[in-house]
């Protein structure tokens, strides 16, 4: 039987093009398990998992535990804003109280970048990356590629440009990374301010105007600006980034051919993408979130299968 070539989640720099493949067709197996009348499996009863969010998130965590769910694991949720964090408490404290409580994996959301790494080397638990700081978001780039796959049918050779806010942005990274081991060319397209200086390095097109980028792609992944993440201004003001660097129909109808529109959410409706368009055929954003349950339950399903008890 095959399984992943890591017993950790931590980013998709770690992992390789048959690790994909495999979340991929195990990810096709779970999406036709929950379009069922009965959306449930009963393969991890014996696995215990804990979702520690210590920062916020809508889509993330209501998918992995739905994921979580639907493989009939048992679930705890742990949210800082409620817990002993707010007294003093440190990381390694928290979550070696709650795997005393014989959990088997955790998955988690941090503002630090490498917090999920840092943690795996402390702990003895499955770790799942849910998002650290401006890092990477693992699951969020490979529920991205799979609805590329399933919306143009391979990924291999086709143009995909990440617009917006590629500084502060875990997704544009974990996406780069994915993206490039599947074979598609990568292009990062934003306002100089927002463009990180070693982008290149990572082999990926750079472009400044949003028009020639779109002409360019088969897709376009739109991100929302981070301004929780910003200590200063980057460009003079929301009026004028929308202006250059939001998508809306009169933009896409006035290229020569029909990309593909994608967003991770949360979406700032009318600053990096209009309402016209997000709710449009165009747009597979909800497709993108409905596969993140399926993507969710491969990557637990086969790391739980690592899992010695
Ligand atoms: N895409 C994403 O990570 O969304 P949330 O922050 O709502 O989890």
């Amino acid at each position: 039987m095959s399984e992943l070539s890591v017993n950790h989640l931590l980013g998709i720099k770690y992992l390789n093009k048959k690790d994909i493949q495999l979340i991929f067709e195990t990810a096709d197996h779970f999406k036709e398990v929950i379009n069922r009348p009965i959306k449930k499996v009963p393969s991890l009863r014996d696995i215990t998992i804990a979702n520690l969010f210590f920062e916020n998130s809508t889509r993330t965590k209501l998918s992995f535990e739905l994921a979580e769910k639907r493989l009939s694991a048992d679930v705890i949720n742990f949210s800082a804003s409620q817990s002993s964090v707010k007294k003093g408490e440190t990381l390694i404290d928290t979550v070696n109280n709650i795997l005393s409580m014989k959990v088997d994996m955790v998955v988690m959301r941090h503002p630090n970048p490498g917090a999920g790494v840092f943690l795996s080397q402390h702990i003895d638990a499955s770790i799942i990356n849910a998002g650290d700081g401006a890092h990477e978001h693992p699951t969020q780039a490979l529920l991205d590629c799979y609805s590329i796959r399933e919306r143009l049918g391979e990924i291999k050779g086709k143009h995909v440009v990440i617009v917006g806010d590629i500084l502060h942005s875990r997704v544009a990274l974990s996406n780069i990374y994915a993206l490039q081991l599947l074979g598609a060319k990568v292009m990062v397209c934003g306002p100089k301010t927002l463009l990180p200086k070693y982008i290149e390095d990572l082999g990926v097109k750079v472009e400044t105007d949003l028009r020639k980028a779109l002409n360019w792609c088969d897709v376009a992944n739109m991100l929302r600006v981070q301004n929780e993440r910003m200590d200063m201004s980057y460009f003079p003001s929301t009026r004028e980034y929308t202006k250059l660097y939001g998508v809306n129909k009169s933009l896409l109808n006035s290229l020569d051919k029909e990309i593909t529109i994608m967003h991770p959410g949360p979406i700032n409706r009318g600053v990096e993408i209009t309402s016209e368009v997000a709710d449009s055929n165009q747009a597979i954003i909800l497709d993108q979130v409905e596969n993140g349950v399926a993507i969710r339950m491969a990557v637990i399903y086969l790391l739980a299968s690592k899992i010695k008890h």
